[in-house]
C-alpha cells in the first residue's frame, strides 16, 4: 500500500514523523476524510475548502494548491487501485527542536495522505447502527476538523463497552452531534431535525450535500439543536459522515428508534446521497 508524506508517495508500512512533530505533542494539525466512490473523490470541493478553514485557524499555512491536493489524491486513488473507501488526509504544524508550547513563528507543516479500502455501503447503511448518549467532552472549536480526537476515541470505546457502534453527545440538555457524524432525527410532526452550524459541531460535508439535495423535496427540514428525549422518541434517526454516508441509529441506550428498523425518510434520503454520488 502506497501513502504519501513529506512531498513523496512512499510505502505505508516505512513512513515515519519525528516525534517532536506538532501533531503528535499538542494535536496540531488539520485533518479530512473523503469518501471515494466509484473510484471518485466525493465532495472534494467542500473538503478542501474546510480544510482551509481549519489551517486558518491553528495558524498553520496550507502546504498545497488545490491542484495539488486533488493530484495527491487521484494518484493515490490509481496506485492503489481504490474504487471504494476512504482518502485520509493530514496537515500538522510540523517539528521543531524539543517541546516548546508556542513554537515557531511560521509553520512548515507536515504532510500524510493514505488511502483506506473498504465498503462504505455496507451492513450498518443496511441494518442501521446503536447509539448511546455521552457527554460531550470536547474542547469548544469543534467547528475546526483538528486531529484533537481523544474525546471521541473515548466514546467509541465506552460505545463498544456496552454493545453500541457510536455516541450521541450531548451537552447542556441538547445533541451536539455523534462521536464522528452529525446527528439527524425525524420526529413525530414529520420534521427532519438536524443541530444548526455553531462551533459546537462540525459543519459536516455530507450534512451539507444531504441539504442540498433535499432543497424542493417538500421535506419540513428544520437545524435546531434537539434533546436526548426528542431522539428517543423521534420516527428515525441517521447519521451523516464520509466514513459512513447515511447510517441508520435504530437504537439509543437499548431503546428502539421509531420501529427498531431503518425508517422510510432515512431510505430515501440513502437513495438521493447515492444517486448523486454515483
Ligand atoms: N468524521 N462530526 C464529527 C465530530 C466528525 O468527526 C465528522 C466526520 C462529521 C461528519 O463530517 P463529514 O460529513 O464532512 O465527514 C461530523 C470523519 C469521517 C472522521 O473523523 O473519520
Amino acid at each position: 500500500k502506497t501513502a504519501y508524506l513529506g512531498n513523496a508517495f512512499c510505502d505505508v508500512e516505512s513512513a515515519r514523523i519525528s516525534p517532536f512533530d506538532r501533531g503528535f505533542l499538542f494535536a496540531h494539525a488539520a485533518y479530512e476524510v473523503t469518501a471515494v466512490y466509484a473510484g471518485h473523490l466525493v465532495d472534494f470541493g467542500g473538503h478542501m475548502a474546510r480544510l482551509d478553514r481549519t489551517l486558518k485557524g491553528i495558524g498553520v499555512p496550507n502546504p498545497l494548491s488545490g491542484e495539488g491536493w486533488t493530484k495527491i489524491h487521484r494518484d493515490l486513488i490509481a496506485i492503489n487501485s481504490l474504487t471504494e473507501g476512504l482518502i485520509y488526509l493530514q496537515v500538522s504544524a510540523g517539528a521543531y527542536g524539543l517541546r516548546d508550547f508556542a513554537g515557531p513563528e511560521t509553520f512548515q507543516p507536515t504532510v500524510f495522505v493514505y488511502a483506506d479500502a473498504r465498503r462504505l455501503i455496507g451492513d450498518a447503511a443496511r441494518d442501521g447502527i446503536r447509539a448511546i448518549f455521552l457527554d460531550d467532552s470536547r474542547w469548544k472549536r469543534r467547528d475546526m476538523k483538528t486531529t484533537q480526537l481523544l474525546s471521541q476515541a473515548l466514546a467509541y470505546r465506552t460505545a463498544r463497552e456496552s454493545g453500541a457502534d457510536t455516541a450521541f453527545l450531548v451537552e447542556d440538555g441538547h445533541v451536539t452531534e455523534a462521536a464522528s457524524a452529525n446527528a439527524w432525527i425525524v420526529n413525530g410532526e414529520g420534521q427532519l431535525v438536524t443541530r444548526d452550524l455553531s462551533p459546537s459541531i462540525l459543519p459536516g460535508i455530507t450534512r451539507a450535500g444531504v441539504l442540498d439535495l433535499l432543497e424542493g423535496s417538500g421535506l419540513h427540514l428544520v437545524e435546531r439543536a434537539f434533546t436526548p428525549d426528542e431522539a428517543l422518541s423521534a420516527k428515525e434517526a441517521f447519521t451523516t459522515s464520509a466514513g459512513a454516508m447515511i447510517a441508520p441509529v435504530v437504537a439509543i441506550d437499548g431503546q428502539a428508534i421509531g420501529t427498531g428498523r431503518p425508517g422510510p425518510v432515512t431510505r430515501q434520503i440513502q437513495r438521493l446521497y447515492y444517486q448523486a454520488m454515483g
